[in-house]
C-alpha cells in the first residue's frame, strides 16, 4: 500500500479504534472473558474492557505457526477495516536454537557469525509466526554487577556499533516484504540503560550530553543506519527525564536529528512507570508526556487506551499524533507484508522442518566456539584424549547453559559438558560428580566429588552461575562464583592435582578463589545449544579457542566500574613507583582490571613486531597506512584477533586513554607470519567536543597494535589539519 492508502485507512478508523491500534498486550489478555463475556483476570486488574482488547494493535510473546494463525484470523474477523495485528517477542540470541548469550557472541568479534545467528533466529520465529524481535539489545555497559550486561556485545561503543548492524541486518535482510522469513528489528533500550547507577537494574542514569552522545548513542544509531524498523524507550531517566517521556531524547534526537520514521516502543509499563518516578502525576500525565515525546505502543500499561481519549477532547493533546502513531504502525505492517499475507511465513508443517534443524544448530556451535574466551592455561589444556579425567561441578552435566532471554529454548534439548566430553574421549576415562548445589554443599557431595578427583589425573571443574543469576532483574552486589563452589575448589585443591575450570556466566566475574587455584581457566559464557559440544571440543584440542572479551574483568567489586577507555586523570598513577600516595590509584588494589578489554590466549602463541606507519603526519582528507607483523609461534593453527587502538594525547576535551578504532583477523599456520593492515583517518580522530561539535583537534596521537588493549606495540603521529 502506499501512504495515501495507509492515511485513507487512519481517516475511516475512530479515535477508539486508532488509540487501540497504540495498544500492545500479552497473548493471555486475548483469553480474558469468562462464558459469560464477563471481564476476568489481567484485563479486569488493567482497567481496560474487551473491546479495547480485541482491537490492540500488537501482541507480545505469543508464537507458535498455528496459534499466532488462530488470533490472526479471529482478530482479522471482528476488524472492520481488516488491519493485521502485528506478532512481537523477544527474539534475542535464539529462537529455538539458542546462540551464546550476547555478550559472548561479542566476544568472538565475527560479524558474519553474529549475523548469521541473527538470520537463523528470524526464521525459526518467522515460520512461528513472529513478526517483530526485541532485538538487538546494544546498551554500552561498563559495570558488571548490572545482570543485563549478558545481553549486549559490551563496554566499547566501535565494536556495540558493527554488533547493532550485523544483528539488524541478520534479522530484517535486504527487503523485509519481499522476506517473510525476517523479522522486523527493534533496538533497545533508548537510551542508556546499561549505566544505571550502583548496577542495579532500572536505576537513575546521569551522565552529560557529551558523554552520552560519544559513548552511548553510537550503537543505537548505528542500528538505525542500517535500516533497524524499531527503537524501544528504556525504563531509566537520561538527565532526570524517563526516557518514555523525554521529548529531547525522543523528538529531538531521535526523530528529529536521526530522522527516524518508524516505530517507538515503551518497554514494559515504563509509561505508567512515569508516576513511580516521580515525573508524572497519574496515569492521565504520563500517557500526555509519553504521546508528545513520540511513543507510539504502549507496552502492558493501559494510560493510552484509558486517557488519550479525554487528552484529546479536552483538546490537551492533539489527536494529529494519535494519527502519526498509528499511521507508522500501519506503515510497519504494510512493511511487513500483513496486509496481503496477514500470517506471512507462519506455517505449522514447515515450523517443525526449520526449527531446530541440524544447520542452525551448526552455527550455534560455531559461535559458541568462537565466543568462548580462554583466560588463563599453565600448558594443561588442551587435554589429551586419552586422559583419565574428573568432571566435577554443577555444571558438568547441566542444561541451564542457554541464558537469560531464551524464551523458547530448551533446557534438555542443550548439549551437556559430561555427555559431549564423554563421546569425544578415546582410550580415556571420564568421572563425573556434581561436588555441589549452585549455592549449597554436602559432606556427602564433597566426599564423592573428592573420591572421583582421586582417581583422575586431572580435575576438570564446571562451575558459575544459574541463568537466573543474570538477565533482567538479575543485579548482584558480589559477582564471585557463589560460596559452596568456591568452597568445593579449596577442597579439591589439596589434592593437588592439574585443575582446569569451564565458567558458565552471565557476566564478568570477580574470579577470587579460581582463578589463581586453577590452572587453566575457560570462560564459555552461557554457551546456547549446542554448548557442550563447543566447549568439549576446545577442551580437547579439536578447536583453538580465539574469543577475545568484550567487557573487563574486575579484580574485585570494589574497582568497578573498571573499562579499558578510560582517562588519565590530572594524577596518574606511575606503575614503577606504586607508593605514592597523592596519586589516582587505591591502597588496597592495582587501577588494572584482572584481565582487559580485547584479552584471550590461544592454545598457539602470537607474536608481534615492526609496527610501522606510513607518515609522522596525517593531513585531513588524507589516509596513514599502519602496518603490524604477527607470528605464530607455536604449533599449532590458530586465529589472531589483531587490535588497533588510537589516543587522541591533548583534546579540548579530555580523550580516552586507548580507543577501538579497528580490528583484523589472521588465522595463521604454526610458523608463519601474516601482516595486518589499517587505514587511519582524519574521521575516526573525530569527538563530541563541549559545545557538541563533532571534528578533530591538531596535535599528537599514539596508535597501538596488539592482541588486547594493554599489550601493545606503539606508534605516533601528528594530525595537521592544514
Ligand atoms: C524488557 C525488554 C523486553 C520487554 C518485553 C522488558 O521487561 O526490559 O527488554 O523486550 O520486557 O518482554
Amino acid at each position: 500500500m502506499d501512504i495515501q492508502q495507509l492515511q485513507g485507512l487512519v481517516n475511516q478508523m475512530t479515535l477508539e479504534e486508532k488509540i487501540a491500534q497504540l495498544l500492545q498486550l500479552t497473548a493471555h489478555f486475548h483469553e480474558g472473558t469468562d462464558n459469560e463475556g464477563q471481564v476476568t483476570g489481567p484485563m479486569e486488574e488493567m482497567g481496560i474492557t474487551e473491546p479495547m482488547v480485541t482491537a490492540s494493535g500488537s501482541i507480545l510473546g505469543l508464537s507458535g505457526a498455528q496459534a499466532v494463525i488462530d488470533v490472526q484470523n479471529m482478530y482479522l474477523s471482528k476488524s472492520p477495516l481488516g488491519i493485521p495485528l502485528l506478532f512481537m517477542a523477544d527474539v534475542v540470541h535464539g529462537f529455538k536454537t539458542i546462540f551464546p548469550i550476547p555478550l559472548a557472541i561479542g566476544c568472538s568479534w565475527d560479524m558474519e557469525l553474529a549475523e548469521k545467528s541473527a538470520e537463523i533466529a528470524a526464521k525459526e520465529s518467522a515460520v512461528s509466526g513472529i513478526h517483530v524481535t526485541f532485538a538487538p539489545m546494544v546498551d554500552l555497559v561498563r559495570d558488571p554487577r548490572w545482570g543485563r550486561v549478558m545481553e549486549t556485545t559490551g563496554e566499547d561503543p566501535y565494536l556495540n556499533s558493527l554488533f547493532a548492524r550485523a544483528f539488524v541486518r541478520g534479522y530484517q535482510g535486504d527487503h523485509l516484504k519481499d522476506d517473510p522469513d525476517r523479522l522486523a528489528a527493534c533496538v533497545k533500550h533508548f537510551a542508556a540503560y546499561g549505566a544505571p547507577e550502583g548496577g542495579r537494574d532500572y536505576n537513575t542514569v546521569n551522565m552529560s550530553e557529551r558523554q552520552l552522545r560519544e559513548q552511548y548513542l553510537p550503537a543505537y544509531q548505528a542500528a538505525l543506519d542500517e535500516g533497524c524498523e524499531m527503537v524501544m524507550a528504556s525504563f531509566n531517566t537520561v538527565d532526570g527525564i524517563p526516557a518514555s517521556g523525554n521529548e529531547k531524547l525522543m523528538r529531538g534526537i531521535l526523530r528529529e536529528e536521526w530522522a527516524f520514521d518508524g516505530v517507538l516502543i515503551s518497554d514494559w509499563a515504563s509509561i505508567r512507570e512515569m508516576v513511580a518516578h516521580g515525573a508524572a502525576e497519574d496515569d492521565a500525565e504520563a500517557a500526555y508526556r509519553a504521546i508528545r515525546a513520540g511513543v507510539d505502543i504502549e507496552m502492558m500499561t493501559p494510560c493510552y487506551v484509558n486517557h488519550l481519549p479525554q487528552l484529546i477532547r479536552s483538546g490537551r493533546v492533539d489527536e494529529a499524533l494519535v494519527d502519526e502513531a498509528v499511521l507508522r504502525i500501519l506503515r510497519l505492517k504494510d512493511k511487513l507484508g500483513l496486509f496481503d499475507n496477514p500470517v506471512r511465513a507462519a506455517d505449522p508443517v514447515r515450523e517443525q522442518e526449520i526449527i531446530f534443524c541440524e544447520e542452525h544448530r551448526n552455527v550455534s556451535y560455531q559461535l559458541a566456539v568462537k565466543s568462548s574466551v580462554l583466560l588463563k592455561n599453565s600448558g594443561i589444556l588442551p587435554l589429551r584424549p586419552d586422559a583419565n579425567i574428573a568432571l566435577i561441578g554443577p555444571f558438568a552435566q547441566s542444561g541451564d547453559i542457554l541464558g537469560w532471554w531464551s524464551c523458547e529454548g530448551n533446557k534438555d534439548d542443550a548439549v551437556q559438558l559430561g555427555d559431549a566430553l564423554q563421546k569425544r574421549l578415546s582410550g580415556g576415562k571420564l568421572g563425573i560428580a556434581e561436588g555441589c548445589g549452585l549455592d549449597s554443599i554436602t559432606s556427602q557431595q564433597i566426599e564423592a566429588a573428592l573420591e572421583t578427583a582421586r582417581q583422575a589425573e586431572i580435575i576438570v571443574l564446571a562451575l558459575g552461575e544459574e541463568s537466573a543469576m543474570s538477565g533482567e532483574g538479575g543485579s548482584r552486589t558480589d559477582i564471585r562464583l557463589p560460596q559452596a563452589q568456591l568452597e568445593l575448589v579449596k577442597h579439591l585443591k589439596t589434592l593437588g592435582k592439574p585443575m582446569a575450570a569451564v565458567i558458565f556466566n552471565g557476566r564478568p566475574l570477580d574470579l577470587h578463589g579460581i582463578f589463581e587455584e586453577a590452572d587453566a581457566v575457560l570462560e564459555a559464557w552461557f554457551p546456547g545449544s549446542e554448548g557442550g559440544a563447543a566447549l568439549a571440543d576446545i577442551l580437547l584440542g579439536n578447536v583453538n579457542p580465539s574469543g577475545r572479551l568484550t567487557m573487563s574483568f574486575p579484580q574485585s567489586v570494589g574497582q568497578v566500574p573498571v573499562y579499558y577507555n578510560h582517562f588519565n586523570t590530572g594524577r596518574p598513577m606511575d606503575p614503577a613507583n606504586q607508593e605514592v600516595r597523592y596519586v589516582s590509584k587505591y591502597i588496597d588494589s592495582s587501577n588494572d582490571p584482572l584481565l582487559p578489554f580485547g584479552f584471550g590466549l590461544s592454545y598457539t602463541t602470537f607474536t608481534y613486531s615492526d609496527l610501522t606507519i606510513s607518515s609522522p603526519e596525517l593531513k585531513a582528507g588524507e589516509a596513514l597506512t599502519v602496518q603490524v607483523k604477527v607470528t605464530n609461534t607455536g604449533d599449532r593453527e590458530g586465529e589472531e584477533t589483531v587490535q588497533l587502538y588510537i589516543r587522541d594525547v591533548t583534546g579540548e576535551v579530555v580523550r580516552p586513554m586507548r580507543e577501538l578504532k579497528d580490528f583484523r583477523k589472521l588465522a595463521l599456520a604454526p610458523g608463519e607470519s601474516g601482516t595486518a593492515s589499517f587505514t587511519v583517518t582524519e574521521e575516526q580522530l573525530r569527538y563530541y567536543h563541549s559545545d557538541l561539535s563533532f571534528t578533530s583537534d591538531p596535535g599528537s596521537f599514539q596508535v597501538f597494535v596488539g592482541p588486547n588493549s594493554r599489550d601493545t606495540l606503539e606508534q605516533h603521529f601528528k594530525l595537521n589539519h592544514l
